[in-house]
């Protein structure tokens, strides 16, 4: 899949760009503020297909860094400049009227090699597929939904069985579930208003939740957490994902607040019906923010960083879950995975990072913990290379992973408790490390007394 770095700091406009580059140019849109932002992720993305960068009149020095830099480091690498710019016969094009969204796509799809043909045969097809979970979560929907029907080897009919405003049974949704149906599907065109929908309902919910008992929010940022991270994989970020990150977000941290004790509150969120990436996600962002407290580092910035990377940290496994439970080289080798996904696991940390990258308002140094968060750099595998580099916040973050893992991998193995700490002692001798593990183990002997 082509990689396209898009810099545009018209929000519509940006939007306009990256859904239509994702569908019709079949391309991953990597969104970046400016030049040096761009040079920053060519250093560790060399092989970016396409550069689409928004200059105006007066930026001369963008162009001009970004021009030099590719020339010298990425020999296949193209600049489309949108409004102003520098021809170069080699490296760069320009079209000037950046509003002309169409032209700018057929553009890079002319850069990129695709032709009308490969085009059509990228086009979405008529009906978009709805994980059913959504249905159970809902009680009506804003359009049309409907069941698909085999006709055929390619052959479907689509069956409408949920009709726009009508508020329908979860009994019915339940009973598909029961037969193993896994999707419902909307009109292509319905897509986006859907995933508005969705997320306004999960939204007003969470917000609701706030005052209510700690086992109902729980259920409820975990279906939220469950809808936000598909949508963000499917669509990227807009409106509708943003708003509802930003409200798990602030519900998570809302629980910690209110939460006198971490135990209480993590074996909460370690014993409810809900999944593996989501009480990772969670319980990491509890772990972390009572280390922050105990080292007197806890502001609300610095909690609501954790929860930040707690949420994010493991997205690149929202299709499968699965993957997000081999936590070490050995396990990976062990795994007999395809190529595909051996290589989503060995470089998930790098990808996440990456998609975090795009969220537009994504706070300062999240990008790094989240690469970092089994201790490789370069957000490959999991081996931890040069400690004395990592952040105290990034340390914080990872030995929280690494305790969190730990109890899930115990609920889900049973047996005797593993001395973790001790075990985190052994593995991480690194001054700053050492100093992150006894305020972890400070924080659960102070809850134990109580
Ligand atoms: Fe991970």
């Amino acid at each position: 899949m082509a990689q396209v770095i898009l810099v545009e700091s018209d929000k519509t406009l940006r939007e306009l760009l990256s859904i239509n580059f994702s569908t019709y140019v079949g391309c991953e849109v990597v969104p970046r503020e400016n030049a040096q932002d761009v040079i920053a992720l060519l250093t560790i993305l060399p092989n970016v297909d396409l550069i689409v960068y928004h200059a105006i009149e007066t930026d001369k020095e963008g162009p001009f860094q970004l021009l030099t830099y590719v020339k010298e480091n990425c020999p296949d690498t193209t600049i489309l400049f949108t409004g102003f710019g520098i021809e170069d016969e080699s490296f760069s094009v320009i079209v000037p009227e950046f509003k002309n969204w169409e032209k700018i796509v057929q553009q890079a799809s002319k850069i990129l090699g695709i032709t009308t043909e490969s085009l059509r045969r990228r086009a979405t097809p008529d009906y978009i597929p709805i994980p059913i979970n959504y249905f159970l979560t809902l009680d009506s929907s804003c359009c049309d939904v409907f069941i698909r029907i085999k006709k055929g080897a390619d052959d479907y009919q689509f069956i409408k069985r949920i009709h726009t405003g009508d508020t329908y049974s979860k009994a019915m949704v339940q009973r598909y579930v029961e037969q193993g149906l896994k999707f419902f599907y909307v009109a292509k065109d319905m897509r986006e208003n859907f995933t508005n929908y969705v997320s306004n309902f999960l939204v007003e919910r969470l917000e609701s939740s706030y005052q209510g008992p700690v086992d109902k929010q729980i259920e409820h940022i975990a279906q939220s957490y469950d809808v936000a991270t598909r949508e963000i994989a499917k669509l990227g970020f807009n409106t509708a994902t943003i708003q509802l990150t930003e409200s798990i977000l602030e519900s998570m941290t809302k629980t910690i607040q209110n939460s006198p004790e971490m135990g209480p509150l993590l074996r909460k969120v370690l014993n409810s019906k809900t999944g593996y990436m989501y009480q990772h996600c969670h319980m990491t962002a509890i772990v972390a923010s009572e280390i922050l407290t105990t080292l007197n580092a806890g502001t609300k910035e610095n909690h609501m960083k954790m929860a930040y990377a707690g949420f994010f940290h493991d997205i690149s496994f929202v299709n499968n879950e699965e993957l997000a439970k081999i936590t070490s080289y050995e396990q990976l080798e062990k795994s007999e995975l395809n190529a595909e996904d051996w290589d989503l696991v060995f470089n998930h940390a790098l990808e996440a990072s990456i998609m975090v990258g795009r969220h537009p308002d994504v706070p300062k140094g999240i990008v790094e913990m989240i690469r970092n968060h089994h201790g490789a750099m370069n957000g490959k595998g999991f081996t931890i290379t040069e400690p004395e580099k990592l952040s105290a916040m990034d340390k914080i973050f990872f030995i929280s992973c690494e305790f969190v893992k730990e109890l899930l991998a115990y609920k889900e193995a049973g047996g005797k408790p593993a001395p973790i700490i001790d075990a985190l002692y052994t593995k991480y001798t690194d001054e700053e490390m050492v100093k992150v593990i006894r305020a972890l183990e400070k924080t659960l002997r102070a809850k134990t007394k109580k």
